[in-house]
């Protein structure tokens, strides 16, 4: 018992351990309130290497970025399946998908993940453009006389939030086979960011029946996407088609169960995107010299030449034309690097020996957690030069992509990673980038947009750190204005 109580202790050859003074929830308090602060105290303390107790879990973080490649590359010690296959379906509500119950389920899943990414990126990105195109139009486009000289305010996040939701979920699942827009949609977005706020708490593994309505806000979401809903649906993408053809394949798989999943993905290709258009959206906004750049080589692309470009034209941007956007997409990785809080997360398979370079290794016990915090190296001062600050260009090099970043005169091979790593990477991260793109192209085609003056300056809310990107504390004031008003 006492053996239990004290937890365990360090052998030799394994990192400094760090346990908390409550045995089982060690040190996860103090993490959960900054982990990006936390982490960088016992860098500081410890070395690169330490292991700590967190939430009755041992955890060895690596914080030395030139050792990444030595665990993204390490295949079948270090296992990314536990993630996927127990706490998701926890979270979402469907059985584990690898099971004896759906035999192959796993791989037939991985395998659709191909139609979010190379030839069928294109199909894809055509429909989220005129998706996003439809929602501006008839949302946004139309001229409201009497406003403050054309000008109009709106609340950022909510702007971002409102669009990217319903485009994303008429691209994924298509519309309604009577109409061109479903009808509920604001209900579904409102529920979901109910369900999005306890999301941390379900990644926990905390029980529903603690957390109030999400159990009913949850089943309602789910039964959205129930099948004989979605049977009355057209224009779906081949993804999410796929995935109902795997799904059919399960007679133990319940109606239900095939809708969480459904879920899922809905959560999946919302949750962190919405808040990276807020962020490119709001540091454009808020650095001009930055903004007129990037709506300079818009125009480029487009061959506008001068001609001012009128709201009564449909903007349309093929997937190449989107790929030469650089100063765009340097700006979008610029923001991504300064809101993203993933943790990148492996478990330990047997006992063994991590070798992290040429020179030095760390032992590893069966079960242990490995974990990489990339936000650490995002704002390491060695790699970026001061790192709190926007710069637009950062990821430019005469006038092509830059890739080579450096610590300690080392060239990293991972200097940006809010997509995860490895062969557990995010299967959206391309899709994503492009809608982002869109999405900006037609806001500053558009329009005019100011952060409204008299705010503070948006912060990060650290309270879903380690879980994707990070959601501003308080949403931001803006105004916009047509710009052929
Ligand atoms: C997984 C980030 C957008 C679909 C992930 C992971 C991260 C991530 C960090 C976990 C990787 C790991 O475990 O190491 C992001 C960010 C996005 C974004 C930052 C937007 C800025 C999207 C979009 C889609 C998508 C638009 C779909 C259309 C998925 C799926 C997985 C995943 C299906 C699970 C993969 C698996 O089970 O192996 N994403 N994602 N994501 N993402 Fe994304």
């Amino acid at each position: 018992v006492l053996c239990v109580l004290r937890g365990r202790s360090r052998r030799d050859g394994e990192p400094p351990l760090i346990k908390g003074w409550i045995p089982f929830i060690g040190k996860a308090l103090e993490f959960g309130r900054d982990a990006h602060k936390f982490l960088e105290e016992h860098k500081k303390k410890f070395g690169d290497i330490f292991t700590v107790q967190i939430a009755g879990k041992y955890m060895t973080f690596i914080m030395d970025p030139l050792m990444y490649p030595s665990i993204i590359k390490h295949g079948r010690q270090l296992d990314f399946n536990e993630f996927s296959n127990t706490v998701a379906p926890f979270t979402f509500g469907y059985p584990p998908v690898i099971s004896r119950k759906f035999p192959g389920m796993r791989e037939k899943i991985k395998r659709s993940f191909h139609l979010l990414q190379g030839d069928s990126l294109t199909p894809l990105t055509e429909s989220m453009m005129s998706n996003l195109m439809l929602l501006f139009r008839q949302d946004h486009l139309e001229e409201r006389p009497g406003d403050d000289g054309g000008w109009r305010s709106g609340s950022m996040y909510e702007f971002c939030y409102t669009v990217m939701f319903e485009a994303t979920f008429l691209t994924m699942y298509g519309r309604p086979l009577s109409a061109i827009r479903h009808s509920r949609m604001g209900v579904l977005r409102e529920d979901f960011i109910k369900f999005d706020i306890m999301f941390p708490l379900l990644i926990a593994q905390i029980p529903l029946w603690l957390l109030g309505q999400t159990k009913a806000i949850r089943e309602k979401l789910i039964n959205y996407f129930l099948p004989h809903r979605m049977s009355c649906w057209s224009n779906m993408s081949q993804f999410i088609k796929r995935r109902s053809e795997v799904f059919n394949q399960y007679d133990s798989l319940t109606d239900s169960h095939k809708a969480a999943h459904h879920f899922a993905i809905l959560w999946a290709s919302v949750a962190n995107t919405a808040p990276a258009t807020f962020w490119a959206m709001y540091y454009l906004a808020s650095h001009p010299e930055a903004l007129q750049v990037v709506r300079q080589e818009i125009h480029d692309v487009l061959g506008l030449d001068g001609v001012e470009f009128t709201s009564d034209r449909d903007v349309t941007l093929s997937k190449e034309q989107l790929d030469k956007l650089l100063y765009l997409e340097s700006a979008i990785s610029e923001s991504l690097r300064l809101s993203s809080a993933s943790m990148n997360i492996r478990v330990a398979q047997e006992n063994f020996d991590l070798r992290l370079d040429s020179e030095r290794s760390v032992a590893v016990r069966k079960g242990d957690i490995i974990a990489l915090y990339p936000q650490s190296m995002h704002l390491d001062p060695d790699i970026y030069e001061e790192p709190q600050t926007f710069q637009f260009d950062r990821y430019m090099q005469d006038g092509r992509e830059r890739t080579d970043f450096y610590k300690n005169n080392q060239k990293l091979k991972h200097y940006l990673m809010p997509f995860g790593s490895g062969s557990s990477m995010c299967p959206g991260r391309f899709f994503a980038i492009n809608e982002i793109k869109q999405f900006l192209c037609l806001l500053l085609l558009y329009f005019d947009v100011q952060v409204e003056d008299g705010q503070t300056r948006a912060t990060l809310d650290s309270n879903r750190a380690g879980l994707g990107i990070l959601q501003p504390t308080t949403d931001v004031r803006f105004r916009y204005r047509l710009r052929t008003v």
